[in-house]
């Protein structure tokens, strides 16, 4: 374990417990607060109580435990009894099946182990040339897109972080199936979170409409996930680089249909709307904040517009820190938890078995103690290391997300071709997109702008 992170023993405190709904607080918690707006009323407890929180759901506890040391405890020196098993990733498991992302145990280590050697080191020189590849041809779509009144960036996001994601595991650009996919995708997630912010078990006629259209969606997307598998299968297993079905299909862990259909899900969701998440914000602060345009630019003149390989586009410094910036104020898992399974204590503040812990990147990324001035856009602030767990957007600890470098070098890639060739106008003075705090932190709506030839 990193030797300078931050120490929970000796360090109690009292966890603060904001006031409950008005009128019904007493069954239902903060519950009706939260289903307002999550985020808003966990950004708003934080800044007036401080990072160490309880809120009821019902009867049921969430410790908000959003400083260095906690986190710390909880990731590493104690993650055995905060596993992830929590009633929001069962609500993801509903959708994604049981892969990766929300097994526990010997299940999860299984699956970790079958799907690491996808994101070994060597592999990275193949995935760099088809990230190459991928935004060379979102520029080339982009320039016949140059005359046009107005540009969805949020489209473009998605639309080239799936084919990464299809190129880099599947071997395909998922080209056929990216209607279907995002679609589905998109509606699932927006049902699970009307599911999860659900306070009361009864089924009313628009629950068991929602109900009828999740059931629907998913059917849906499992069939073309379904067809995608059944396409890998066919492919002869030479020359493969980094096959992620086929590693699966011939695994000696014996995975069932069922199994290698969720991790296959799994891979996709995680590895496409996260990063095609951020890129939407990044188009969105390019056109807010245009000096950092034209910080890149500069940066991509001094080195002849050299991008050919991993290690040029890690040396390009003014990318790399706007997308930590972007990462900083938009982490697209604004929030995840972990369940505790047997009593124990965290800040001296007593913890039960069942407890939820809520871990938000959103407000540890927000915090007055270690980010000056955490509301404003200000990417030079990376020129220093971030103090040990105040930047998290990619998690910690054994969970800690897969694909970061994949991530990290398909997001800067695309920024460094889009903006070697044009500049990005907003349509309007005064761009303004709220944040839409769902499973993801997703734009409210889609980021559009204008493109200008350079
Ligand atoms: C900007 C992009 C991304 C962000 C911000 C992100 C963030 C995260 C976070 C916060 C977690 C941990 C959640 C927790 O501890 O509860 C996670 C897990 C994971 N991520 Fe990512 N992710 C990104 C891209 C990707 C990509 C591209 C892939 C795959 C190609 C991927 C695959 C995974 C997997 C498989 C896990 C589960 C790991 C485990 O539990 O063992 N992610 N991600």
């Amino acid at each position: 374990m990193d030797k300078k992170l931050p120490d929970l023993k000796n360090e109690s405190k009292k966890a603060f417990t904001p006031a409950r709904d008005p009128f019904f607080g007493f069954i239902t918690g903060h519950a009706l607060s939260l289903r307002k707006g999550r985020l808003d009323f966990m950004y708003k407890s934080f800044l007036d109580h401080g990072d160490f929180l309880i809120m009821f759901i019902g009867k049921k506890r969430t410790l908000l435990v959003n400083d260095p040391a906690g986190l710390k405890y909880v990731f590493f020196e104690n993650a055995k009894n905060y596993p992830k098993n929590t009633p929001g990733y069962q609500r993801v498991a509903e959708v994604l099946g049981q892969g990766v992302f929300t097994d526990v145990g010997e299940e999860w280590r299984r699956g970790r182990r079958v799907i690491q050697p996808i994101f070994n080191p060597s592999k990275f020189d193949h995935y760099f040339g088809l990230i190459n590849e991928e935004s060379n041809q979102l520029v080339e779509s982009l320039v016949g897109a140059v005359d046009e009144k107005e540009v969805n960036f949020s489209y473009w996001s998605t639309r080239y972080a799936l084919h990464v994601i299809g190129r880099s595991l599947l071997n395909e650009r998922l080209e056929e199936s990216f209607n279907i996919i995002s679609q589905k995708l998109s509606e699932l997630i927006d049902l699970t979170e009307k599911k999860m912010t659900r306070i009361f078990p009864f089924k009313t006629p628009k629950v068991k409409k929602e109900d009828a259209e999740f059931t629907l969606a998913l059917k849906i997307l499992d069939e073309e996930i379904e067809k995608v598998i059944v396409r890998e299968k066919e492919k002869p297993r030479t020359g493969a680089q980094g096959n992620f079905i086929h590693a699966l299909l011939d695994s000696s862990e014996k995975f069932s249909d069922k199994k290698i259909l969720s991790q296959v899900k799994t891979m996709i969701f995680a590895g496409h709307e996260t990063s095609a998440n951020v890129m939407m914000w990044g188009f969105y602060f390019l056109m807010k904040y245009p000096e950092w345009q034209d910080k890149i630019y500069a940066e991509l003149k001094e080195h002849d517009f050299k991008i050919e390989s991993e290690e040029e586009v890690k040396n390009y410094k003014n990318v790399n820190l706007f997308l930590n910036e972007v990462l900083r104020m938009r982490p697209p898992a604004w929030s995840f938890g972990r369940l505790a399974v047997s009593e124990d204590q965290i800040h001296g503040e007593k913890v039960f078995p069942g407890d939820l812990i809520s871990i938000s990147p959103y407000l540890i990324q927000h915090h007055p103690d270690y980010w000056e001035k955490p509301e404003e856009f200000n990417p030079y602030r990376f020129q220093e290391e971030p103090k040990p767990l105040t930047f998290i957007p990619y998690g910690a600890g054994q969970r800690v997300c897969m694909g970061e470098r994949l991530a990290n070098l398909e997001m800067a890639t695309m920024f460094l071709k889009v903006l070697s060739k044009f500049k990005i106008e907003a349509l309007e003075p005064n761009l303004h997109i709220e944040m839409n705090a769902q499973v993801s932190l997703r734009p409210q709506t889609a980021v559009k702008g204008r493109l200008i030839k350079r």
